[in-house]
């Protein structure tokens, strides 16, 4: 049986103290847990280096939030997937649905950024999920086919070994309206079944295919019960060391249970 991955996505919040405080007091809580699940904190930029200090001593591995889809050079503001291995990353969401809204960010861009992370060997944590007016007209299939394929199958197999994707409707991201393990489950299965058709069984197995959307302690569970639910994406319950610790029980009860 495979793994779970519970991912924290921190998105813009904590200043550096808090963040190192929340660090610190994660990695006391998963001190005392013998760990099977792959734990992985997503802090802002400023932090990284930091958060990859406080991993070395503990459980998890650091992830950035985002990463520009240019190499190097002049581009003012923006941070190269070189620069975020240097600082000791191991992941990097790609394709928030928070960064396709305000960053304007296209599926040709997303399927560059993937590239260039997969050539400093950071893992992608990849994301896709239908807008609310989608699901509500039946879209949310294609709609989730779509950025699939424009966003990761450029890739061969070999590359594709070292995608995370990580399903996360738009409407549920940090509203509190879950998707109902249903619906996650019939996603999940739906994703795995594409990426058979397009490479084979067993990368189709192999491949984990996170939740993301206002998942919690109080839902973790049957979340990740669902046959191809493979951990989560958190946000908003991130952001609390007791919490997020619950959420990592959650997966490991899962594991444990099987
Ligand atoms: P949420 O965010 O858990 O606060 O809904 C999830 C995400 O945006 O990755």
């Amino acid at each position: 049986m495979k793994n779970k991955i519970v991912a924290g996505n921190w998105k813009m919040n904590k200043t550096f103290d808090e963040a190192e405080e929340l660090l610190v007091a994660i990695a006391e809580g998963l001190d005392d847990m013998p760990l099977e699940t792959d734990v992985i904190i997503c802090p802002p930029f400023p932090y990284l280096e930091m958060a990859a200090d406080v991993s070395e001593e503990s459980n998890f591995t650091v992830g950035a939030q985002n990463v520009s889809h240019e190499k190097a050079g002049a581009y003012t503001g923006e941070v190269s997937a070189a620069m975020i291995k240097s600082a000791g990353v191991d992941f990097c969401i790609v394709g928030h649905s928070e960064r396709r809204a305000y960053g304007c960010e296209t599926d040709e861009i997303l399927a560059k950024k993937v590239l260039l992370l997969l050539e400093e060997d950071i893992i992608p944590i990849f994301c896709i999920g239908e807008q609310l007016a989608e699901r509500e007209s039946g879209d949310q299939f294609k709609v989730v086919e779509n950025q699939l394929t424009k966003g990761l199958f450029h890739l061969s197999v070999e590359n594709f070994e070292h995608i995370v994707i990580a399903y996360e409707p738009v409407w549920a991201i940090g509203t509190g309206k879950t998707a109902t393990p249903q619906q996650a489950q019939e996603m999940h299965a739906f994703i795995r079944n594409l990426i058979e058709k397009k490479y084979d069984t067993e990368t189709a197995y192999n491949t984990y295919i996170i939740y993301g959307g206002s998942c919690s302690s109080k839902n973790a569970l049957e979340l990740f019960s669902c046959q191809d639910v493979d951990g989560g994406l958190i946000g908003g319950a991130s952001l609390d060391a007791e919490e997020f610790i619950e959420i990592i029980n959650a997966a490991e009860t899962c594991l444990n249970s099987n």
